[in-house]
């Protein structure tokens, strides 16, 4: 199965919730310097410096009216409803504009909740999008070592999970955390205005209330923690078994993969039932003890009034903010903790951002030339003649495709050597055939010729010219590839021959696919070229996709061609029914061409018999049969190709 294929082990890409659907603490890794990173988000913000102005003053004007509008129950009651008790005809005027003012007041703290969610949330989604830009601008910039190291997954849940906890932290927590943090003050300076006794008497019970939800918090933050590695365990177990379905079912697995899974999945529901009991306690737990509190302060504050040192206003409006002030306190820290799980992960975004991109100092171009009796002139028109231009003296060589190794020796990996010493030359329109067996190195040569890897030792040189000179796109234009891993896009299949060459015209593509023996099967297809490929091709063959690829690089008309096993998944009938058309294809190119079936290459000038790095073996075909030495083997099947 092709790499493109693969569902990738990731990350389990659920974060953990807690109670209310909000993160728990300890969910994710703390960020490493919030701050650092914090000022880099808003930094994507300060173009638009005066809306945040406006937000801060809209969260201010927010908390303020409330607070405000809820110390004007103080007058209300003692100028004005107290005073009218027993009264047959009260005078009203002052106590409607009062009711007014109070009405206004919450208003306008509506009106400004209602601006500053609608500014934060045009602020975080616009800031998304030009993170999402700028990470996906530096994903098509990465060396492909980047993503040797890096799965598919773990990527994948940088645009997924670590923007969706960004968003949320710039439109919800980041402006309720302020909220939260005026009112706080705000509410503690009038409940002690108002009396300090009674504030002292909340604070111990708010004291009480933190303590306690510390204490389950703590067992119900371990508890999650557990459920969150069941699910990332549950998920990779159903991300493996939906990838080896197959598998599964040839070898009669089913009933051990339920019965795996079924211990698996009663791991989870333990933990879940572990988890979400502490979660589920502490919910009613600080209700109780809020109106418990209420409560208690209600009755302080009635023995405060009959000993006459409190009036009955002052009261109302305390209860009022005693509400107020132990909501804000208990969101806190979630608030908090979802702001540090959406710090991580837009750490996890700028290291991406931050990599260092794929570098290329290679300054030769490749351009159009025109031929004046021998004498080469760079042309702006389409001439189907290219050379490559130095970039200093603008020295124009012809494009030849010309190929030379000279004692290459290179690594993925620093301290693993995968090629050793390796000499190769192919001239311009020779054919050469590199042959052996999986792993011995064929396509780690193919891997750099077109510098998706750089050589550690050695030199590469094309038409003379060092390849670490030549610019990576005039170096790869220049190059038809069709490699071992098909990859299709969403799309038709005339576009995705197109992918070739984006101004092909519809007699070049099918030109292209009748080349490559693939017109049949397409015009077979219920839509023909029109046919919608989706998911890498899923609704085709493994072969059908592979004529496709060859397609696609015969559009291109490239003067080297690299064929990485293209026609391994190709039955021999059809094969030999697409020589012919690939035999046209190489023709007046070079190639370079990796055959499972050695049938395929008995015709190549040159013929490389590969073994864990080296070449143990070169010739033509009839050379390397004479010398009975490992090719004769594999060739008269004495060792099987794997
Ligand atoms: N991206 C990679 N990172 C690290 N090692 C790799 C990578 N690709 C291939 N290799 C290793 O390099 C060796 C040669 O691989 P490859 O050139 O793909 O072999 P072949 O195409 O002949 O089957 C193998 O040992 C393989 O494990
Ligand atoms: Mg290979």
């Amino acid at each position: 199965m092709s790499d493109n294929n693969k569902i990738n082990k990731s990350k389990p890409m659920v974060v953990p919730k807690g109670p209310g659907g909000r993160q728990m603490a300890g969910a994710g890794a703390k960020p490493a310097n919030a701050g650092k990173t914090l000022k880099r988000i808003f930094s994507y913000m300060t173009s638009k410096w005066y809306l945040l102005v406006i937000v801060a003053v809209c969260v201010l004007c927010s908390s303020g009216a409330m607070i405000a509008g809820n110390y004007l129950l103080r007058p209300l009651l003692n100028d004005y409803i107290i005073p009218f008790i027993g009264q047959s005809n009260p005078d009203l005027t002052g106590f409607i504009s009062l009711l007014v003012i109070m009405a206004v007041l919450y208003g306008v703290g509506v009106l400004a909740t209602w601006i500053n969610n609608r500014i934060m949330l045009t602020l975080a989604t616009k800031t998304l999008f030009r993170i999402r830009t700028e990470l996906f601008e530096k994903m098509e910039k990465l060396p492909l070592k980047y993503f040797d190291s890096h799965s598919h997954g773990e990527i994948m849940s940088l645009y997924t999970n670590d923007t969706d906890t960004l968003r949320d932290m710039l439109s919800q927590s980041v402006p309720q955390l302020l909220s939260s943090l005026f009112t706080v003050v705000g509410v503690f300076t009038m409940m002690v205005v108002l009396s300090p006794i009674l504030t002292l008497l909340v604070v111990v019970m708010i004291g009480l209330m933190i303590f306690i939800t510390g204490k389950i918090g703590m067992k119900s933050g371990k508890a999650f923690k557990a459920q969150q590695e069941n699910l990332g365990k549950v998920n990779g177990y159903i991300e493996e078994m939906i990838e080896g379905q197959k598998v599964v079912q040839v070898f009669c697995r089913e009933e051990i993969s339920k019965a795996d899974f079924a211990q698996l999945n009663n791991n989870l529901r333990e933990a879940g039932t572990r988890a979400h009991t502490f979660a589920n306690i502490l919910g009613p737990l600080m209700n109780n003890l809020s109106h418990v509190n209420y409560a208690l302060t209600a009755i302080a504050g009635a023995v405060l009034v009959i000993m006459g040192k409190l009036d009955l206003g002052a009261i109302a409006s305390f209860l009022q903010y005693t509400k107020n002030f132990s909501q804000p306190i208990s969101q806190m820290s979630t608030q908090f903790n979802g702001i540090l799980n959406a710090l991580a992960g837009a750490e996890r975004i700028f290291r991406l951002i931050d990599e260092e991109r794929e570098t290329d100092e290679g300054k030769v171009t490749l351009v159009q030339v025109m031929d004046y009796n021998g004498v080469l002139t760079e042309s702006f028109a389409h001439t189907g003649m290219w050379a490559w231009k130095k970039p200093d003296t603008g020295e124009l060589i012809p494009l030849k495709g010309d190929v030379r190794f000279q004692d290459v020796s290179f690594g993925y990996k620093e301290n693993k050597t995968v090629l050793h010493h390796i000499d190769l030359f192919a001239e311009p329109g020779q054919k050469i055939a590199l042959v052996g067996s999986t792993g011995s190195g064929k396509t780690t040569i193919t891997n750099l010729i077109n510098r998706f890897y750089d050589i550690n030792q050695g030199a590469i040189t094309y038409d003379g010219i060092p390849i670490k000179d030549i610019s990576k796109d005039a170096l790869r234009s220049s190059l038809g590839m069709v490699l071992q891993d098909t990859h299709l896009f969403t799309g038709t299949i005339a576009d995705n021959i197109r992918y070739g060459k984006l101004s092909a015209s519809m007699p070049e593509i099918i030109g292209a696919a009748k080349l490559a023996n693939a017109d049949t099967f397409i015009n077979h297809l219920e839509k023909g070229y029109d046919t919608l490929i989706t998911g890498d091709g899923g609704n085709l063959s493994q072969g059908q996709r592979q004529l496709l690829a060859i397609a696609r690089a015969a559009v291109a008309d490239p003067p080297v061609l690299i064929l990485d096993e293209a026609t391994s998944s190709i039955d021999t009938r059809t094969e030999s029914l697409i020589q012919k058309g690939m035999d046209t294809l190489m023709e007046g190119r070079t190639v370079f061409v990796i055959a499972h079936r050695l049938s395929t290459v008995r015709n190549a000038d040159v013929i490389l018999v590969l073994e864990n790095g080296q070449i143990i073996e070169r010739g033509s075909h009839d050379q390397l049969i004479a010398q009975k030495g490992k090719y004769y083997q594999l060739y008269t099947g004495a060792f099987e190709l794997e």
